[in-house]
């Protein structure tokens, strides 16, 4: 949420900040703006809406400097506007910062700071900062000591890129709840909130833990606790490609995302299978097994797309090893004061790695005991750190802020863990070599989803008018029904409900009329007979069904408007499958309504507030 970069070096910082800032534009992009160091002034542009409306009111010109900061927006404290876009200042203009997180004793200090003197521009939490630091700095400290001194005071969250005239040479920041990494090069550094902003000049980095500030020069940086302590950061090195950021020829990265999918469902069970053995390994396990095979109650916890995934969790884990499973909002988790024990296991999900509620929850999670893992993709993430143990989703980078890849890698991930538990009480071989032969087929399965798009074109256009949907399922297919409600929302800006198909009879059912669309995920399993039902009394009250429905039906075509038909496979595992057709469903419509579907109103990747 809201994205950093920062360049301290020999070349112009300029091209370097506008294209890191187009890299993270993913992040936030109501507002941008650009800071730089020119001859003992810091010249400072900004401008309201994407990156490319700041590129337009620049003249290149007159962003000569080797030193700069830069940052989009995603709107906390204070309408987007110019005024309240990033970089702020203080009084003498000498000190610009850029920030992501929110403050939260920003009022406290604001008053305090006014009664000091200082003079307020902007409606946001993020220019108190600046103004403390000048607060401290004016009073005889050093500048680092006056910005130690100033984190000291802020309560909240940050991650901080700041350049000031007293020290021109140097480009200082700091981390508190919102991830910040410094890229090192050679005689050149760094700054950002994200590494896909530094990948395409370096690979080598170092991640700032909370609590933790940096002073970057040319020729090197040192990094302290703001408690003042020394510390030595290793350098770690991101092993992703630049092209895997980028959108290969396809017109959205939400549509090249859900195309990746064979390859990134193979990938995050590739090296994990056993299956002589009928069994699943996941080594970032190896460190808490035992406590991952004993748990007496598992908590899942996460937000968005990845809440659902945690949903099908359930499913499995209770269906397949007899665990009982809660599965929670992380913001409700982490408030609630959860009964967690010490046998048990709390699953924190995230694609990003970021988001603010799932990293306080597993903070929470980890207080009370419980041994936490996490299946995240982002390498090297907050939350991916301070687990105990854990299971990337070797996605790749997901860029469309509407997540897809990295939902069918959760669910395929799930799957695996739910073997892995499931195989050492009741499950035999024989069944876990059946299923691992059958998620051996998945990603050629979700090929065969994915050539399902020209009849999901053609309802699209049907749709594309439409204010509201409803969306059924039963058992693994109800949180792909959430799911697919979501991924509408999400990117089309139509509302959209998901449903478990059998409660429609207490409330939604009275939505319904012809000019309803009702999407519903109607493969055959174990529910089958009874959904067929549901459609029925949806078709009696002339709604118009949309049904995904497993290849070989032929009881359904008469009786709804379109089916979508997909591969069938073991019940857990359908859930990949039949959200390839919803997203494809999702992202025609927003298409057809002239919505930006990589970057909808509004919405964030990653949400680094809470
Ligand atoms: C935001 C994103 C969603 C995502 C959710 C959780 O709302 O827009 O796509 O599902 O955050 O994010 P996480 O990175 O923790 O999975």
């Amino acid at each position: 949420m809201c994205g950093i970069v920062g360049y301290i070096g020999d070349k112009q910082a300029y091209p370097i900040l506008l294209n890191g800032l187009k890299r993270l534009e993913y992040r936030g992009y109501d507002s941008a703006g650009i800071a730089l160091h020119q001859n003992g002034k810091i010249h400072i542009i900004k401008q309201v809406g994407k990156i490319a409306a700041l590129e337009e009111v620049v003249k290149e010109d007159e962003m000569q400097g080797t030193t700069g900061i830069a940052h989009t927006r995603w709107a906390t404290h204070g309408e987007p506007n110019v005024t309240n876009a990033h970089p702020h200042t203080d009084c003498g203009g000498n000190i610009v910062l850029v920030h992501n997180g929110i403050i939260e004793n920003y009022t406290v200090l604001r008053q305090m700071l006014q009664e000091k003197g200082h003079t307020f521009r902007t409606e946001t939490d993020t220019e108190i900062i600046a103004h403390l630091i000048e607060e401290f700095y004016q009073n005889g400290t050093s500048f680092e000591e006056a910005f130690r001194l100033a984190l000291n005071q802020v309560e909240g969250t940050y991650g901080l890129a700041l350049i000031t005239r007293h020290e021109p040479g140097k480009l200082y920041c700091a981390r508190n709840g919102s991830p910040l990494v410094i890229g090192v090069g050679d005689q050149e550094y760094f700054v950002a909130s994200d590494a896909a902003a530094i990948i395409a000049h370096t690979r080598n980095v170092i991640y700032l833990e909370d609590g933790e500030i940096a002073v970057v020069s040319r020729d090197g940086f040192i990094t302290k606790t703001i408690q003042n302590e020394v510390i030595t950061k290793k350098i770690e090195k991101i092993n992703y490609d630049l092209e895997r950021i980028e959108k290969a020829g396809y017109p959205h990265f939400m549509l090249k995302e859900i195309y990746e999918q064979p390859r990134t469902v193979a990938d995050a069970m590739r090296g994990r299978l056993i299956e002589e053995e009928g069994v699943a390994k996941l080594g970032g396990l190896n460190q808490i097994l035992h406590n991952v095979l004993r748990a007496r109650k598992i908590f899942i916890t996460a937000c968005g797309t990845s809440y659902h995934a945690g949903l099908i969790g359930e499913y499995m884990i209770e269906e397949y090893c007899r665990i009982p499973v809660e599965v929670e909002y992380a913001s409700e988790f982490r408030y609630r004061d959860p009964i967690i024990q010490d046998d048990n296991l709390v699953i924190v999900i995230s694609q990003s790695g970021e988001t603010a509620d799932t990293l306080a929850a597993l903070r929470e999670a980890k207080r009370k005991g419980a041994t936490v893992m996490g299946l995240v993709n982002v390498v090297g993430s907050t939350i991916a750190r301070e687990t105990h143990g854990g299971t990337y989703l070797h996605a790749g980078p997901e860029i469309g802020v509407a997540s897809t890849k990295a939902f069918t890698s959760q669910v395929t991930a799930l799957a695996l863990l739910t073997i892995m538990i499931a195989r050492t009480k009741t499950m035999s071989a024989e069944e876990g070599r059946r299923l691992i032969k059958e998620l051996k087929q998945l990603p050629h399965k979700v090929e065969q989803a994915l050539k399902t798009d020209s009849i999901i074109q053609e309802i699209a256009q049907k749709f594309k008018d439409k204010r509201n949907f409803l969306y059924l399922g039963r058992g693994y297919n109800y949180p792909v029904a959430l799911e697919g409600a979501l991924k509408l929302k999400e990117i089309s800006y139509i509302h959209a409900e998901g449903y478990p198909a059998a409660e429609m009879k207490h409330g939604p059912i009275a939505l319904i009329d012809e000019d309803m669309p009702v999407v519903v995920i109607a493969t055959k399993d174990s529910t089958y007979e009874k959904i067929v039902s549901n459609i029925e009394e949806v078709k009696a009250r002339q709604g118009r069904v949309i049904a995904v429905v497993s290849e070989d039906d032929d009881k359904l075509q008469d009786l709804v408007d379109y089916t979508i038909p997909i591969p069938q496979t073991e019940n857990l595992f359908q859930p990949i499958i039949s959200i390839i057709p919803l997203q494809l469903l999702a992202y025609h419509i927003a298409v057809l309504r002239g919505c930006d579907v990589d970057q909808p109103r509004n919405l964030a990747k990653s949400v680094t507030v809470e």
